[in-house]
């Protein structure tokens, strides 16, 4: 095991950028120095060395003395080109950026193996708790059979106000911004694209499989209502933001994101604020749970820094679940049972049911209880939204 002197350059200084700053500031016994910081806005603010910023990615992309690099940045298609190049020019690269990642997983495995450089990304899901990097080595065998997580961050915050406080979901929502978990385009958190890109990447590192997010239906918290957050709590529960991939009985695995009704009996139950936990479930240890910050600057500014000191030791995913076993292949190809609630009498005619099981209908909301195919919702995903259907798994676990 080598200990080299890591030579880092950051793309990006925001939330993230400034956290993994001051993070190491925090741990001098690091050999590990910021040479250089490039950001796009000229006029900001910072609290860095002037000496230290620069607007040209070459300073970073070109400067032999930096073997590693932080891309920290928020734009995804920016990133890629930054992480292509990086990587080409022989440096080791850690990123946080899951929609970046989860896009294009095919493309940058490929990139690693080509030109011998690292890429590590454990801040893109769970901040600063160390999931993919547990995926990958500890629970490096085909024993899992399910990863169940709160994923995010800001809609768990938003919840958890509401369901505590009974905060409005856009007061609730504004403080998540200032806190800093939110993302700069908030739809990202409370639509369910950030625990989609999260749950992509964990599946590979957990089954060695590559989905794409068109394959997976994929919901959030931004039509929820009083209503809904009442009806949990009248059964003794709370609505959850839940990202799943799980084995099927066809030996093959399934993957969602969507609100939840989850009970006390479940590990996630008391996940709540800001926090994310992660359910591994296995055939011979039924259920883990790993817990911890996933969101804010601090939080994640650690994980960027757990896989920078990786790289002293010259640390590389291995995607086991690839190399060493045939990986499951995705399949929509399962019935759940889910809540829809609406404010159109018709809407119940619109939705694939196979089967209903609950129907309420008051004078303000409605709903209706029923058991639907995965795949037969993913297809329905403009109807839903288009009549704000405000959709929940009936229990997450519901087969
Ligand atoms: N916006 C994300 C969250 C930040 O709320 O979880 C961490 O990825």
């Amino acid at each position: 095991m080598t200990n080299k002197q890591l030579n880092i350059g950051i793309f990006g200084f925001g939330n993230v950028g400034q956290g993994l700053y001051e993070v190491l500031q925090k741990s001098p016994s690091t050999k590990a120095s910021i040479k250089k910081v490039v950001v796009r806005q000229k006029n900001k603010a910072r609290s860095i060395s002037q000496d230290l910023v620069s607007f040209n990615p070459d300073d970073i992309l070109q400067n032999a003395e930096i073997n590693t690099v932080a891309e920290l940045i928020d734009n995804a298609d920016d990133a890629l080109k930054i992480v292509t190049q990086a990587l080409k020019a022989g440096k080791n690269v850690v990123s946080g950026n899951k929609k970046m990642i989860a896009e294009n997983l095919t493309n940058l495995l490929e990139l690693q193996v080509e030109t011998g450089s690292s890429l590590l990304y454990d801040a893109s899901a769970c901040g600063s708790i160390p999931v993919i990097r547990n995926l990958e080595e500890y629970y490096d065998n085909d024993l899992l059979k399910g990863i169940t997580g709160i994923l995010n961050g800001s809609s768990n915050y938003i919840l958890t106000q509401m369901h505590r406080h009974n905060a409005s979901y856009n007061n609730a929502l504004k403080e998540a911004q200032e806190k800093g978990f939110a993302e700069s385009d908030p739809t990202f958190d409370v639509d369910g694209y950030d625990a989609m890109y999260k749950l992509i990447i964990l599946a590979l590192h957990g089954f060695g499989t590559i989905v794409k997010p068109e394959d997976i239906f994929f919901t959030g918290i931004s039509n929820i209502q009083a209503c809904d957050i009442q009806l949990a709590r009248e059964k003794g529960k709370k609505i959850k933001l839940i990202a799943r991939a799980f084995k099927t009985e066809n030996v093959k695995i399934a993957l969602l994101v969507a609100p939840a009704f989850v009970g006390p009996e479940s590990y996630i139950y008391n996940v709540d604020e800001e926090f994310n936990g992660v359910i591994i479930e296995g055939e011979a240890y039924d259920e883990q749970l790993m817990f911890g910050k996933g969101a804010g600057s601090h939080p994640t500014g650690s994980a960027v820094l757990s896989d920078i000191t990786a790289m002293s030791y010259n640390y590389k995913y291995e995607y086991k679940k690839r190399k060493f076993f045939t990986p499951p292949t995705q399949t929509n190809d399962v019935s759940i049972k889910v809540y829809f609630r609406y404010q159109q009498a018709n809407v119940p005619d619109l939705l694939p049911l196979q089967s209903i099981e609950e129907q309420y209908s008051g004078p303000n909301y409605q709903y209706t209880v029923g058991t639907v195919k995965l795949a037969d919702l993913l297809n329905t995903k403009d109807i839903l939204r288009k009549f704000e259907v405000f959709t929940a798994l009936h229990d997450y676990k519901s087969k």
